[in-house]
């Protein structure tokens, strides 16, 4: 695998370089990154990731500051796994960027609470675009809102890149992999797998879904020590409140804190 340490080297080889499908991370790179990577590898195209924690996207310093950063094992996983090209920008990237702004929609769910992350979120991804105009992006769908965001803004701005959305990988215990899963004590760790477990409660028992069943089980997940951000069932495209499963597909999407560790995940629930 060649690594660009900064852009302008990445620039400097650009011209040489294939068609490429991109797969950007901020690192600590766990089996749901490998994952992007091996679909990415079911392409012709060469793989290309980014490793940059970017700080545009985090409201809350201390997150970013105690961002997990593991770049050697990070390398090794890319590596094993076929990645062609890793780019690891540093803060120059920041220079002259232009703020893309989020449509309201994502002020909801993780953007209600997380002020001016969608922002940095496209802002970045913008920047990263221009600067690698992959064919291909994959984005995993632990980070539903995000997915749905990229796939927007693509369109939107006529980006010829095409977007694909990868299925989340989970510990034996349904726990979605995350980086922010290293935070989590022992304990905690065991306490967590609640999460997906009232996921698939919801999604089993789908016919009878409604806000007092929604209620119900933050009731339960907060007697466990969690504390729920939100839990909200809604259409999965404009993240409206929905529990109407007889007329379309639904999303139950959820951020809870498990200690000081703020996870997410979320379940698809097919029409009735
Ligand atoms: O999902 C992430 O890791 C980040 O939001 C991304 C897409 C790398 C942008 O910084």
């Amino acid at each position: 695998m060649k690594i660009f340490k900064s852009i302008e080297e990445f620039i400097i080889s650009k011209s040489g370089l294939g068609k490429l499908t991109f797969i950007p991370t901020m690192g600590n790179l766990h089996k749901g990154h490998a994952s992007l990577i091996d679909i990415g590898k079911e392409f012709k195209n060469d793989v290309i990731s980014t490793i940059y924690v970017n700080k545009l996207q985090f409201n809350d310093q201390n997150d970013y500051l105690r961002y997990p950063k593991s770049l050697d094992n990070d390398i090794e996983l890319l590596e094993r796994h076929g990645c062609n090209y890793l780019l690891i920008p540093d803060d120059t990237i920041l220079d002259e960027i232009i703020s893309v702004k989020a449509p309201s929609k994502f002020n909801k769910l993780c953007g209600k609470n997380r002020p001016g992350h969608f922002d940095g979120v496209l802002t970045i991804l913008n920047k990263m675009f221009k600067i690698i105009e992959p064919e291909i992006a994959i984005f995993g769908k632990k980070d539903y809102q995000q997915f749905v965001l990229v796939k927007d803004f693509i369109k939107e701005n006529n980006l010829n890149i095409k977007i694909i959305g990868a299925e989340t990988i989970r510990e034996e215990s349904g726990l979605a992999l995350s980086s922010r899963n290293n935070l989590l004590t022992r304990n905690e760790k065991l306490i967590a797998k609640n999460i997906n477990k009232v996921l698939i409660d919801l999604k089993d028992n789908k016919q009878t879904i409604s806000l007092n069943f929604i209620n119900s089980k933050i009731k339960y997940l907060e007697n466990l020590g969690i504390k729920v951000d939100y839990l909200s069932c809604c259409d999965p495209e404009s993240f409206e409140e929905s529990y109407n499963i007889n007329e379309k597909d639904l999303l139950i999407a959820i951020a809870a804190y498990v200690g000081n560790v703020r996870l997410i995940d979320n379940i698809k629930l097919t029409k009735l």
